[in-house]
C-alpha cells in the first residue's frame, strides 16, 4: 500500500533575509501562505537572545526587543550563511547564522504545529537558498533544519521556486520566461524556459550585494554624512545602538513609501541632535543608479548564459519586496518593455514559499506517497515540476604554469544542466610518483583556490605506474540538489572512495 501523508507535515519555507514565509499545498492542489503563530504572514528574520541564553524570541516579538537591548537583537544575518562568524555569546550559545536561522525555522515550525494542531506538521521541509548558495552554505542550512528538529528533503533555489508558482498561476504555456527577485538581501535571476507543464532553468545568476538591505544603507549613508556635517558626529551602530536601531526603521519606512509617493522625508536623532532630510523620487532614483546599473549587467549575464536575446523573452516577473521600488520597474520596463514585464497573477512576497511547498509534494508523489488533506482526500499533484541548472562550476586544483598558483579547473559548469556528472583520469607526473593530492574547489574556472570553496580533499597513496597511462579517475556530479559528489578511482591500486562532504538531513 502506497504511504500517506497529511499536507500539513511538508512544507515549504523560504528562509529570507528580511522575513520569513510558510506555505503548504492546500486541498485544492494550490500552494497557500499560512499564518504565523502571532497571525501574521511574515516573520521578520530576527531574533534576540537574552545574555545568559534563556530567553529567545524570533520575529516581531524579536524586532520590538530592539528598543530595549539592540545589542541583542540579530537580523540580516543570511550573508553570514556557512561563514565561522561568531555574532556573539548568550551563555553556552555561540550564536553564528545557523543558530540563528535555527531558531527562526523552530517558530515556524512551531507557528505550522499550532495553525494545523498536529505535532507532525512541518516535520519535512523543502527550504529555498539563492541559487548562488554554494556547498557550505546548503549545509549550514541543513544543520540549521537538524537543530529546528525538522528534515529538509530538499532545496531548492529561490527563484527556481519562484518560476514554479508563476507556472502553476499563470500556465504561461510554452514560453521563455525571466524571473527576477529583488529581495532583502540580494537579486537573483532565472531564465526559464516553460515547456508541456516543466519549467527549465536555463542559466541563473545572484548577486548577494543588491538587496533591500543595500538601499537602506545607501539612505542610511545620508543620514551619517548630514550628522558628520551638520553636527560633527559620527553616527553608528556600535556609537548610539538603540537610536541607530530606530533610523533604520525610519529609512525602510521613507524607502517603502517613496515605492508610492513623490518625495518623503527622512529624520534621525543621535544626542539630542536631530536631523531631517527630503528625500524626492528623482533623487531616490540618482542615489539607486549605480545599483540599477549592476542589476542590469546581472541580467544581461543571465541572459548570455543562455545565449538567449532581449528580445527572444515572453515574459518578465518580478519578485520580492524590492521589486515594488520604482527605480527596478523603470529598470526592467526599459529593458525589456512594460507589456513583457508582469507579476501580477502571483504575490511577490510568497511565490517562493509557494514554490517550495509545490516541490515538496512533487517529490512525496514522486516518491510514492499520496498526500492527503485533513479529511483525508488525495490532493491532486500541481500540474508543473522543474529542472534546474549547476549553482557553481567544479573541478581540481591544479598548479598554473606561470607562477605556481593552485587553480580550479572546472570539470563541470556553472549554468550546465542538473543534474550531471563528468569523469575525468589524469596521469601521474613520474613513474615514481607516490603521493597524489586531489583537491575538489567550487568557484569559477581559472579562479585562485583561496577564493574557492574546498568540497572534497584526499591524498591518494601511489604504486609505482607509468606517467604515460591515466591512472587517477574522478567522478564529479551535482545531485537534484546542487550538491556536490565526489568519487576517485586509483586505477592502478584498486582504491575507489566516495569523499562526498557528509552531509545531514536527507542523506545527500
Ligand atoms: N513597498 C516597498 N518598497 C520598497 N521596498 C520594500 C517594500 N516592501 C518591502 N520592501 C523591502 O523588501 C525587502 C524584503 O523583501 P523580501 O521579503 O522579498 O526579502 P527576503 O526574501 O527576506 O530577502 P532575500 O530574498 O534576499 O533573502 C526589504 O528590504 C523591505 O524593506
Ligand atoms: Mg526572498
Amino acid at each position: 500500500m502506497k504511504p500517506t501523508i497529511l499536507n500539513n507535515r511538508i512544507i515549504g519555507v523560504d528562509l529570507g533575509n528580511s522575513f520569513t514565509k510558510a506555505a503548504f499545498i492546500d486541498g485544492s492542489g494550490s500552494p497557500r501562505a499560512f499564518p504565523n503563530r502571532d497571525g501574521t504572514m511574515v516573520t521578520p528574520s530576527v531574533v534576540y537572545v537574552s545574555l545568559g541564553g534563556k530567553e529567545i524570541l524570533v520575529g516581531q516579538a524579536a524586532l520590538n526587543m530592539a528598543q530595549i537591548e539592540p545589542e541583542r537583537v540579530f537580523a540580516n544575518f543570511k550573508r553570514y550563511v556557512g561563514t565561522d562568524h561568531i555574532f556573539g555569546k548568550a551563555g553556552d550559545i555561540e550564536i553564528t547564522a545557523t543558530w540563528l536561522q535555527a531558531q527562526v525555522l523552530s517558530y515556524i515550525l512551531e507557528s505550522a504545529r499550532e495553525r494545523f494542531g498536529d505535532p507532525q506538521a512541518g516535520s519535512r521541509v523543502v527550504v529555498t537558498v539563492p541559487a548562488n548558495f554554494n556547498e557550505r552554505q546548503r549545509q549550514s542550512v541543513c544543520e540549521s533544519a537538524k537543530m529546528a528538529g525538522t528534515t529538509v528533503d530538499d532545496f531548492i533555489n529561490e527563484p527556481t521556486a519562484a518560476c514554479l508558482a508563476h507556472g502553476l498561476a499563470q500556465k504561461p504555456g510554452d514560453s521563455l520566461s525571466l524571473i527576477v527577485d529583488k529581495g532583502g538581501s540580494s537579486t537573483d535571476t532565472s531564465l526559464v524556459q516553460y515547456q508541456g507543464g516543466v519549467a527549465t532553468v536555463l542559466a541563473s545568476e545572484g548577486s548577494n550585494e543588491l538587496g533591500g538591505q543595500d538601499v537602506d544603507k545607501l539612505l542610511m549613508g545620508l543620514l551619517q554624512e548630514e550628522f558628520r556635517s551638520q553636527h560633527g558626529l559620527e553616527f553608528t551602530a556600535k556609537s548610539h545602538p538603540g537610536e541607530f536601531f530606530r533610523a533604520e526603521e525610519e529609512v525602510i519606512r521613507v524607502k517603502q513609501s517613496l515605492s508610492s509617493r513623490r518625495e518623503a522625508r527622512l529624520t534621525a536623532q543621535a544626542n539630542g541632535l536631530v536631523v531631517a532630510i527630503t528625500i524626492t523620487r528623482e533623487q531616490f532614483a540618482d542615489l539607486l543608479a549605480p545599483m540599477m546599473a549592476r542589476i542590469k549587467e546581472l541580467i544581461l549575464k543571465t541572459l548570455a548564459a543562455a545565449k538567449v536575446d532581449v528580445s527572444d523573452i515572453n515574459q518578465v516577473v518580478k519578485v520580492g519586496g524590492s521589486s515594488r521600488i520604482l527605480p527596478f520597474r523603470d529598470l526592467l520596463n526599459e529593458i525589456f518593455g512594460e507589456k513583457t514585464v508582469v507579476g501580477g497573477d502571483i504575490s511577490p512576497d510568497f511565490c517562493v514559499a509557494e514554490g517550495a511547498a509545490i516541490h515538496a509534494i512533487k517529490l512525496a508523489t514522486a516518491q510514492g506517497a499520496t498526500v492527503v488533506d485533513e479529511e483525508l482526500q488525495a490532493i491532486p499533484a500541481p500540474a508543473i515540476s522543474h529542472a534546474d541548472v549547476m549553482p557553481h562550476s567544479v573541478g581540481i586544483a591544479v598548479q598554473d604554469k606561470a607562477g605556481g598558483k593552485l587553480r580550479c579547473c572546472a570539470i563541470l559548469f556553472k549554468n550546465g544542466p542538473m543534474p550531471g556528472q563528468a569523469v575525468r583520469r589524469f596521469a601521474s607526473v613520474t613513474d615514481d610518483q607516490r603521493h597524489f593530492r586531489v583537491v575538489i574547489l567550487q568557484g569559477e574556472d581559472k579562479q585562485l583556490l583561496e577564493e574557492c570553496l574546498v568540497v572534497a580533499e584526499k591524498e591518494i597513496q601511489f604504486k609505482p605506474r607509468s606517467h604515460k597511462q591515466p591512472s587517477l579517475e574522478i567522478t564529479l556530479a551535482y545531485d537534484r540538489s546542487s550538491m556536490v559528489h565526489v568519487v576517485v578511482h586509483d586505477l592502478v591500486g584498486g582504491l575507489k572512495e566516495d569523499i562526498t562532504t557528509k552531509f545531514f538531513g536527507n542523506g545527500n
